[in-house]
């Protein structure tokens, strides 16, 4: 029976065409109101829905999740982001970023460039004007800070810049641009040139540059932005834990959502 199962599975998930763009997400029997900075109805509505419903396998026979996957999965630029995750940044770009002053995209690195190509190739079809800013050393990671970081389990030194920007430039994709250097070094010029976000994806490992996004960025988030943290609940990552922790007691925040990554609200005051 189970073996059947994923079979059907297998057949579904490879041979469909994706043809039928998702049209919403499913109503909780939950209020819709913001508490502590976050609206929890947002966050479960994503989470819920995408791991105990049927909105996976909606999501994955949208045209335009797959046409970005098939971008961030390219062999040269392959992203490590999961499905999941994919799935989650696909639902906040096309439902939730609309209803923002700003619809630009910032990624706090990067590595190969998969998920900033995934993000490009979203914004290219759903908001034209809007921008991705994507931030690496894109020579590997930094150091490490012993007291609260682990030595993280590959050292992101197997990436070409040269090669990334090939590659978007061959997609059309000339909606991001690839910023060189430590972040601490290289976000400031591109707040000025951005102005504002409206979702910050948040994926440096490291408690210092985990924090010195979330610190920095919050100033020129639109008001509602969505933060969102890949590493905050790795096992691998304490550093990205503790950062959110400090995040939930510096600014006396709630998490808006914990699954498939941890997301958070800068800014909200109310949902008008
Ligand atoms: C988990 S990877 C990013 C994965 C990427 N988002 C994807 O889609 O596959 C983490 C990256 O953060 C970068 N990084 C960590 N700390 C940094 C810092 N302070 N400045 C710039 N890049 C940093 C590392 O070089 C590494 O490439």
């Amino acid at each position: 029976m189970a073996i059947a199962r994923r079979v059907v599975h297998h057949l579904k998930r490879n041979l469909i065409v994706p043809t039928v763009p998702v049209a919403c997400l499913p109503a909780l029997d939950m209020a819709r109101v913001v508490e502590r900075g976050r609206c929890a109805y947002d966050g479960y509505q994503r989470g819920s829905a995408l791991a105990h419903g049927t909105l996976a396998e909606e999501v994955w026979n949208d045209p335009l999740f797959r046409k970005a996957l098939a971008v961030a999965r390219l062999p040269q630029v392959r992203t490590m982001c999961t499905e999941p995750r994919l799935m989650n940044l696909f639902l906040l770009t096309k439902f939730f970023l609309k209803d923002l002053a700003s619809q630009n995209v910032i990624e706090y690195g990067t590595y190969r460039g998969g998920g900033a190509l995934f993000m490009a190739a979203l914004l290219k079809e759903l908001y034209p004007g809007a921008k991705v800013w994507a931030l690496d050393t894109f020579e590997g990671m930094p150091e490490v800070d012993a007291r609260v970081d682990l030595p993280p389990p590959d050292d992101f030194a197997a990436t070409n810049l040269d090669t990334i920007r090939f590659t978007a430039a061959g997609l059309g994709l000339d909606n991001v641009t690839f910023v060189k250097g430590l972040i601490q070094d290289t976000a400031q010029t591109v707040y000025a040139e951005a102005g504002s976000f409206g979702l910050a994806h948040i994926d440096v490992v490291l408690h210092s540059a985990v924090k010195y996004a979330q610190d920095s960025v919050w100033e020129v988030m639109a008001p509602g932005g969505y933060l969102v943290y890949d590493d905050a609940t790795e096992p691998t990552c304490p550093g990205a834990t503790r950062a959110v922790e400090e995040m939930i007691e510096g600014r006396g925040l709630s998490i808006e959502q914990v699954w498939p990554q941890v997301v958070m609200r800068a800014k909200l005051a109310s949902l008008d």
